[in-house]
């Protein structure tokens, strides 16, 4: 008999640290321990919103396993107030979560196809959940592609698991990081310059991109340029949240809410949208 618990979407059920790893200087996992002995069900590319009591609410990504229902896990950049008193929560210590919410990656559409992955900064983050999901499934697909942008080589977060998915003979794993010192052997520029090389089909791949919306334009662009049909391409949109549940207007997207259509969109139904700079 399942002891799956129905969440209200608008109550915050509380959940204990189990783990906590510092990434980046600014970026932490925090693993929550789920309330019931099914765990907690969701699919790559949805968001919980994370209460930090009595400072406030923000939407966060799962970004752990979804095969794995006995760890919820997310990546948390520490931009601000709610973020901050999330990054000093201490093994044991609760917060709220409500979720999950929103669109996922289309990774059963994705079937048969080749996959290729465009990440930039903690856009890695949002998309972890999927590359597990393709690793797991791994003969349902083509080709592989994962192909992620930092900064600079302390930024580049989940760094041992690059290197994990690179040393698989079925992935094709490309970093690249904006500026280095002479201490770095790898790339140096943008990600859009890892594409052209990745070697997939163009005709028969499904792209997933998440990062600043500026890395997602240039990377669409060069999608385009070398025949990536719109229909192929899915994208990940950030917007400020309330509600989380399309009733408050506050993730409005044009005609869209991002907390109930999105965070994943094709990229076909908004690129009108995507391209009014500030909306
Ligand atoms: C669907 C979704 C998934 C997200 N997933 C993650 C994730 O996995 N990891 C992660 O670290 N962050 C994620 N974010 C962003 C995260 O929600 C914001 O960083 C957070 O709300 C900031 O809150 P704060 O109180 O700490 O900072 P604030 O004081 O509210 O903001 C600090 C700075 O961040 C900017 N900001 C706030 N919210 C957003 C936003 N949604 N998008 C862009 N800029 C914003 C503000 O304008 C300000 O400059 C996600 C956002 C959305 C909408
Ligand atoms: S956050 Fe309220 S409508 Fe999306």
């Amino acid at each position: 008999m399942s002891t799956q618990i129905k969440l209200d979407p608008m109550t915050p059920v509380p959940f204990a640290v189990a783990k906590r790893v510092q990434e980046l200087a600014d970026t932490f996992t925090i693993e929550l321990a789920p309330t019931s002995t099914d765990g907690f069900v969701f699919q790559p590319g949805q968001f919980n919103m994370l209460y930090a009591f009595g400072v406030g609410e923000v939407p966060i990504s799962i970004s752990g396993d979804p095969s794995d229902p006995s760890k919820l896990v997310h990546t948390v950049r520490n931009v601000g107030a709610v973020t901050d008193a999330l990054s000093k929560l201490k093994k044991g210590e609760q917060l709220g979560v409500r979720g999950p919410f929103g669109s996922a990656w289309p990774v059963v559409e994705a079937e048969g196809n080749d996959v290729v992955i465009v990440a930039g900064g903690i856009g890695l983050a949002p998309l972890r959940p999927a590359i597990e999901h393709v690793l797991a499934n791994r003969s349902k697909y083509g080709r592989f592609v994962v192909l992620y942008g930092a900064r600079s080589p302390a930024d580049v977060l989940y760094m041992k698991q690059l290197q994990m998915w690179r040393g698989r003979l079925d992935t094709y794993v490309d970093v690249t990081v904006d500026h280095a010192g002479r201490d770095w052997a790898g790339n140096v520029g943008v990600v859009t310059r890892l594409i052209g090389r990745a070697n997939f089909d163009v005709h028969h791949a499904k792209v997933f991109i998440c990062g600043p919306e500026l890395m997602m334009r240039f990377t669409i662009k060069e999608l385009s340029d070398l025949g990536v049909a719109k229909d192929d391409i899915y994208v990940s949109m950030e917007r400020n949240m309330k509600c989380a549940i399309g009733h408050c207007g506050h993730c409005q997207f044009g005609g869209h809410f991002i907390c109930k259509d999105g965070p994943v969109f094709p990229y076909a139904r908004i690129e009108n949208l995507m391209q009014v700079r500030g909306l």
